[in-house]
């Protein structure tokens, strides 16, 4: 016989660790329908069992995804916060409060937090670190970045010898989704995001996808982690994809570049730089052919090198498989861990250098182009290669298409501010990862 099915039969008879959930939506749902059709084969697998005793709703009389016994639903907070039978709370209602506040008092009452709510845990990190310190209580929160794909464990544990110097990734996936068909059909962002709308693959407000704050939260995550510092999330610099135009997508193409909605955390000097905002990456990096819904993060470290983590970052089940996972994680941990972040503040990039698209309408004359060099020339950023597209419109002007060498974000910006409109102006300015 296997150790496992050994060690499953001798946790036969042993207690269950009682649960609780706040929230029942598609998530919560999701975890329920795993524990109910998969929990026996955790406990013969892991030697851990569970039981939800109490779920809060906020309507008792909803229709759910998965069939939830009507006994263990509450609209009561106290009957899953101050429970003393609930040994964990596991938290999907989502929103910052009243989750954040939901999860200190279960840490404060001692209960292990299990979370995939990156927005209540990014803006407030330290409280809810604080309280789970403070009561020796466990943190949990593989589930807030990227669903399915174990990057916070990645990071926490397995990649530990390392010293980071960056993460790179595709953390949001809907507006991976747009990217992906603007770049195959070449198709406007209003039409694809409307679609995306009526498929169910974006919220009908889509801000926090397409605005860059869900990919935010989970940089801030991700970056502090990464680097052992609190990187709070009003420190990350953010754009999102609302200002994308097809010809943007096909300009980059024709460069060899694919167009992304980047999250990068670099550590250079001492410095961290944590920024989401649409990227281009040349077509032969990994990330460039991570498409549709999926995410993937890529991580550079002095010892493993570079690695690629990739998988589903969203839906019911492939985020029920990471909160499942903490769950087991939390049950058959002898310790909690908490983050291994400094208390010293981080120092933040103000300014920082990578290769810039940046397309222009430009007279079409004698000169403009020597005008255009030059003011880019005065403030140091060299060009690495430009091109002319198409014809010249009624007003005399083409478009003109320039890939800098690594230069200053402060100094591109500089360089365009100063060109006058009646020769030459900047339409879109975009960043490369290389
Ligand atoms: N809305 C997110 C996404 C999933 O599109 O990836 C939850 O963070």
């Amino acid at each position: 016989t296997c150790k496992h099915s050994f060690e499953g039969r001798m946790h036969e008879s042993m207690e269950k660790i009682v649960v609780g959930f706040l929230g029942c939506g598609n998530i919560g749902c999701g975890v329920y329908k795993l524990l109910e059709t998969y929990g026996a084969q955790i406990e013969e697998n892991e030697g851990v069992g569970f039981e939800v005793r109490k779920i809060l709703v906020r309507s008792l009389n909803k229709s759910r995804a998965w069939a939830i016994p009507s006994t263990l639903l509450t609209d009561r907070p106290e009957d899953v916060l101050d429970n003393p039978e609930i040994d964990m709370v596991m938290e999907f209602m989502g929103g910052e409060q009243p989750a954040a506040s939901y999860m200190v008092r279960a840490l404060e009452n001692g209960k292990c937090v299990i979370t995939a709510n990156k927005m209540a845990l990014a803006t407030h990190w330290t409280q809810i670190v604080r309280a789970a310190r403070e009561h020796a209580a466990g943190l949990y929160y593989e589930a807030s970045v990227c669903g399915a794909v174990p990057i916070i464990r990645a990071i926490n544990g397995s990649l530990q010898a390392n010293r980071i110097s960056s993460v790179m990734g595709i953390i949001n996936g809907t507006t991976n989704y747009i990217l992906t068909r603007m770049a195959n059909e070449g198709a406007a962002y209003a039409d694809v995001l409307a679609d995306a709308q009526r498929l169910g693959l974006a919220e009908p407000d889509p801000t926090a996808d397409v605005e860059g704050y869900d990919a935010a939260y989970k940089l801030s995550i991700l970056s502090t982690l990464a680097f052992h510092r609190h990187v709070p999330v009003e420190n990350v610099y953010r754009e999102g994809i609302t200002g994308i135009t097809p010809l943007d997508v096909q300009c980059g193409k024709e460069f060899g570049l694919t167009l992304k909605l980047l999250a990068v955390a670099k550590e250079e000097d001492g410095e961290i730089q944590a920024r989401v905002h649409p990227t281009f990456v040349p077509n032969s990096h990994p990330l460039a052919n991570v498409n549709d819904a999926f995410n993937a993060v890529f991580v550079k470290g002095h010892a493993c090198g570079e690695m690629m983590f990739y998988g589903r970052g969203a839906g019911d089940l492939p985020t029920a498989s990471a909160l499942v996972s903490d769950l087991i994680c939390a049950a058959k941990a002898k310790r909690h861990e908490l983050p291994a972040v400094s208390e010293a503040p981080c120092r933040m990039a103000e300014d920082w250098r990578c290769v810039h698209f940046v397309r222009m309408r430009a007279k079409d004359e004698p000169g403009v182009l020597s005008l255009i060099t030059g003011g880019f020339a005065a403030e140091g950023v060299s060009i690495a290669s430009m091109v002319q597209k198409g014809e010249r419109d009624e007003a005399g002007f083409v478009q003109l298409i320039f890939l800098t060498h690594r230069a200053g974000e402060h100094a591109v910006r500089r360089a365009l501010a100063k060109m006058d409109p009646a020769q030459a102006s900047a339409e879109s300015v975009i960043r490369v990862e290389e």
